[in-house]
């Protein structure tokens, strides 16, 4: 996820771009840049890896841009490392268009292929550059730039919120947008285009939020917007009532709650690109066939929530493959003289890519031959750079300590790869196959309907916070996502917890079960709910209360048993827990909001441990 920030005005461009950027920075600070426009200089660009402040610092180093139309950008990798090279704006060969990107260019390599037989010359490695140089390209037919820009639409697929200069047009600025999001701001004499309102609220509150295929033209003589046909639209304006600090987080109270309702988004980002016309494709890996075949084992290492990730994904792994899983907590496996050798496939799994256990595992098992393939959110991170293989999560910066959408996708990227591995080897049941494809389709929309009702968690919470120890139980699959419910529970509200195997809490935990001890009993594996229901009456008739998370499906039978009964959409087995972990992440951020926790820096904790 990447910010963008433009202006077309009176006012020189650059200095309200910074500080557009500078709210921008918490969607993605690899690297940034400014292009500004102007009669006399074209187009000037200024880029660099890095944070805002280093760029800012090249452009207090060289005279003022000149101009008074201009486009900022704030990078979160997705394709090509962070780099000078890399960072947005991308300019034409010959110098005519700039542009900032957001989204991914799923097609971008047929693209970039057509126009290298052109002769077009490239500098990047990113997809987005084959935007510049496309519309440069689509220029030689089309003299005006908005024939230009449609014609470039057309070939476009993909996600992609999209702000254009052209060279010999200083005047005007253009922006697109599908499937990433992009607003028009208006004030007077002037206007804007931003990823969110944070950019440009200091300037003006009047927006209107532009929709999948529009295409926006801003001049000093004001906006005007047109649809994937070219009909003009008329935009409704809303008025943005945020205070300034709060739209630092884009209007909520919290990073991690920000990050709990991107969720949707972030897996949209994650599986689309790999899930056409109902088959997988990685097309980032090259795992060639005989490769697959020779694994005869694999290990999950990873930490926290990472490893709560491999947890679940040895439920699935095992049932989609019938190959042994091991999940490993990296700071055990470095030093348990693992049993990796060539035939290994280890898969480390991290958000940040620089977790130091995590890190030292993978050169442990790399140093014993495993394969190791990374599953990271950050790109060009530690771990991505030393794994053989890398799938990106593409969930966007996570700035909340305690993890969300990145556990989400990692979660649902480790099941689509042991499909994909299990269907690339004959293994894969070819109707259970179709079947996880299907709902995996349905799965951002469906985690929608979990998201759009909080104020049964806030309920719950008001009526839990102040517990001092919270059980959560399960079976199967639902055993591994209570261990996530768990630690949410306990790194946010500070509230001590513990996570059972359902089965296994008659062998001795059950003593601590007392009169008003609470339960989180989680029953969304269907297959188990028979026997998660028998663990449920032991500790009922132990005067435990019960909040039982379960499927619509299985509603009423939860509703004769738990005190209270919280519900998801059913989905396939081995993409259940990407819904059940919703109402655990919201229970957890209520109860800490209540208890006033500091919810996106809890004590003691960091985003990315990077010591022993
Ligand atoms: C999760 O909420 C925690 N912040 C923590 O357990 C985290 O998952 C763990 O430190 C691993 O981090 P990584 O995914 O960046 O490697």
């Amino acid at each position: 996820m990447c910010g963008i920030v433009g202006y077309t005005g009176n006012a020189p461009a650059a200095p309200i771009l910074l500080e557009g950027l500078e709210h921008l920075e918490y969607r993605g600070y690899d690297s940034a840049g400014v292009a500004v426009v102007s009669p006399d200089k074209g187009l000037q660009i200024q880029k660099c890896k890095g944070r805002l402040q280093a760029l800012r610092e090249k452009l207090d180093s060289l005279p003022p841009l000149e101009g008074t139309v201009g486009l900022g950008h704030t990078r979160w990798a997705t394709h090509g490392e962070p780099n000078d090279v890399n960072s947005h704006p991308h300019v034409s060969q010959n110098g005519r268009v700039a542009i900032v990107h957001n989204g991914i260019i799923e097609n971008y390599a047929e693209i970039k292929d057509f126009l290298l037989h052109k002769g077009v010359r490239f500098r990047s490695d990113t997809d987005s550059e084959v935007v510049a140089q496309l519309l440069e390209y689509c220029f030689t037919d089309h003299s005006d730039p908005l024939d230009a820009v449609y014609a470039v639409l057309e070939r476009l697929e993909g996600a992609y919120a999209l702000g254009i200069l052209c060279a010999d047009r200083p005047d005007m600025l253009i922006a697109a947008r599908k499937d990433a999001p992009l607003l028009i701001g208006y004030g007077g004499g002037e206007s804007f285009i931003a990823s969110d309102a944070t950019a440009i609220i200091a300037h003006t509150r009047q927006v209107s939020y532009m929709e999948d295929g529009e295409v926006a033209v801003l001049t000093r003589a004001g906006v005007q917007v047109f649809d994937q046909y070219r009909r003009p639209v008329e935009k409704q304006r809303h008025t943005i009532e945020w205070d300034v600090s709060a739209a630092e987080k884009g209007g909520y109270a919290h990073f991690m709650f920000k990050e709990i309702m991107e969720q949707p988004e972030a897996l949209r980002q994650t599986i689309s690109p790999r899930l056409r016309d109902g088959r997988l494709v990685f097309d980032e890996l090259e795992l060639p066939e005989d490769r697959l075949r020779d694994f005869d084992r694999i290990f999950l290492v990873a930490c926290g929530s990472s490893y709560h990730v491999g947890m679940l994904g040895k439920y699935n792994l095992e049932r989609f493959l019938r190959l042994p899983v091991e999940v490993c907590l990296a700071s055990e496996f470095r030093y348990s003289s693992p049993l990796v050798d060539e035939r290994s496939l280890v898969i480390v799994i991290s958000q940040s890519g620089e977790t130091l256990d995590s890190m030292a595992a993978l050169r442990e098992a790399k140093a014993r031959g495993g394969y190791i393939l990374a599953i990271v959110n950050v790109v060009g991170s530690s771990i991505a750079r030393e794994s053989d293989g890398v799938l990106y999560t593409w969930a966007g910066p996570e700035i909340a300590v305690a993890t969300t959408k990145a556990y989400s996708t990692q979660l649902v990227l480790l099941t689509m790869f042991g499909l994909w591995m299990a269907e690339k080897l004959g293994r894969a049941d070819p109707e259970d196959y179709a079947a996880v494809t299907a709902e995996l389709a349905l799965l951002p929309a469906k985690l929608e309907t979990v998201l759009a009702d909080t104020g049964v968690y806030q309920y719950l919470a008001s009526q839990y916070f102040n517990h001092d120890c919270i059980f959560y139980i399960g079976r199967n699959l639902d055993y591994a996502l209570g261990l996530e419910g768990s630690l949410k529970l306990k790194e946010i509200s500070y509230i001590h917890s513990e996570s059972y195997a359902a089965g296994e809490l008659k062998h001795g935990t059950i003593s601590l079960i007392e009169p008003g001890t609470l339960v989180v009993a989680l029953a969304t594996y269907g297959q188990l709910f028979d026997k998660a229901a028998s663990n449920i009456v032991e500790v009922k008739s132990r005067g435990a209360d019960v909040v039982g998370l379960t499927t619509e499906s299985f509603r009423p039978r939860m509703e004769q048993l738990a005190t209270h009964t919280l519900t998801i959409p059913d989905t396939h087995p081995a993409l259940q827990p990407n819904l059940g972990v919703a109402p655990l992440q919201l229970f957890a951020y209520y109860i800490a909001l209540q208890r006033g926790c500091d919810i996106d820096k809890p004590k003691n904790l960091a985003k990315s441990v990077t010591v022993e």
